[in-house]
């Protein structure tokens, strides 16, 4: 099969699709990868080490769309990509249509066959091509919060671990899963005092087992919240429930009882925030103030680090593009029930539920378009 690795063309998106490894693991089972000129450069990956893999550097996108079988890529096409794009040709990458119209009807009318990172499921029901970028951004949500509180950065002047004979800041971590683990660990290595409040007790009790000793849980409800408020230094919010805007965990109101220079960095801002006065923000411009509580809204974090997150989503892309190049999308996805879950289009009809319901479009179930 013919592969193709485009530069990402979104602003401040810095990662790329492959890694010179993945590249490498491709051409071995006797597959061509065409990558385009300095298309991983931002992510450190120079044109010479995809050549020494094994890729073929092109310098016009368009044949690389032109030529290849599957295109794989980080962020959704852009207007100018799915002109590229051709029937039957599979794109792999995240597209997130149910959040956007526009890219939906274009993406219907190119007739190419749209396979999205999001909804590709493990036999767990996990999101194996979500978590990665979760765990990056949990890792930096702790990173971000302890730069903030410093005081050339308009923070309280507190040392997240803090020092022997001064006590360490505090930190409450809203959400348990995937981004508040990896943030809460973080924060806990750093030697902050830690609380993780999630809803799942279940939940509460793994991480209680297997967290260090500088973190405690709580449940999560707006008295418990409440009651921590004044002696939070740091608040993360990471927040999910499926399919739905975030829970408005704290409000406006709320943000009185944090002390002045006090940070918050709501990761969950990609679904509306779980803190009210959120709004999403760029690596340009990362925080704003509201009553005295820098907030750190950042939609795309793992956008900062993209070495990292180009080789952790590698990692976890490259066993199904694999599965694509040597069976064919159609053999692949019928082999693998979680992975025929990542179908959203096919030849112009909708396979995925919740995008048809998004837009009111007509659903055809995966099972019955791919033969
Ligand atoms: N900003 C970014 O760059 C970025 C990157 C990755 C993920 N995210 C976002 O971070 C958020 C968390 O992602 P995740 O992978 O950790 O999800 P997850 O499903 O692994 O964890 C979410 C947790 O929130 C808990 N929860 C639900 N309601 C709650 C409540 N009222 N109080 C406390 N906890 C509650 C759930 O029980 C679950 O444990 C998502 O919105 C995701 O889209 C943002």
């Amino acid at each position: 099969m013919i592969i193709g690795v485009p530069r990402e063309i979104k602003t401040n998106e810095n990662r790329v699709s492959m890694t010179p490894g993945g590249v490498e693991a491709l051409v071995a089972r006797g597959h061509s990868v065409l990558v385009e000129h300095d298309g991983g450069l931002n992510s450190g990956f120079t044109n010479d080490a995809y050549k020494n893999a094994g890729a073929t550097i092109l310098n016009q996108v368009s044949e690389i769309w032109a030529k290849s079988d599957m295109i794989v890529k980080v962020k959704e096409p852009q207007p100018v990509e799915i002109k590229m794009s051709k029937p039957g040709q599979t794109v792999f990458t995240y597209f997130h249509f149910a959040a956007a119209r526009d890219l939906t009807l274009d993406f219907i009318a190119s007739k190419a066959t749209a396979i999205a990172y999001e909804t590709v499921q493990d036999k767990h029901g996990t999101l194996p091509l979500l978590t990665p970028m979760s765990e990056v951004a949990g890792r930096m949500a702790a990173q971000e919060g302890a730069k903030y509180l410093e005081h050339r950065m308009g923070g309280r002047g507190v040392l997240l671990g803090g020092v022997p004979g001064v006590k360490p800041a505090v930190a409450l971590v809203l959400g348990g899963g995937i981004v508040g683990t990896n943030a809460a660990k973080i924060a806990a290595g750093l030697g902050a005092q830690v609380i993780m409040m999630d809803v799942n007790l279940n939940r509460l009790r793994d991480l209680d087992d297997f967290m260090p000793k500088n973190v405690m849980t709580m449940y999560s409800s707006a008295s418990n919240i409440k009651e921590l408020l004044p002696q939070v230094d740091l608040l993360i919010g990471a927040v999910l429930i499926p399919g739905a805007k975030a829970p408005n965990l704290v409000t406006r109101e709320m943000l009185k009882l944090m002390r002045k220079g006090s940070v918050i960095v709501d990761v969950a801002v990609d679904q509306g925030g779980c803190v009210e006065t959120c709004h999403p923000t760029t690596h340009e411009n990362p925080t704003y103030e509201v009553e005295g509580v820098i907030h750190y809204c950042v939609a795309n974090m793992p956008g900062a680090v993209p070495y990292t997150s180009t080789i952790a989503l590698t990692n976890a892309t490259l066993p199904y593009v694999i599965k694509i190049a040597d069976m064919g999308p159609v053999k692949a996805l019928q082999s693998d029930p979680g992975f025929m879950l990542g179908l959203n289009m096919v030849d112009g009809k909708v396979t995925c539920k919740a995008v048809s319901e998004a837009f009111d479009l007509d659903y055809s179930p995966a099972a019955s378009v791919l033969t």
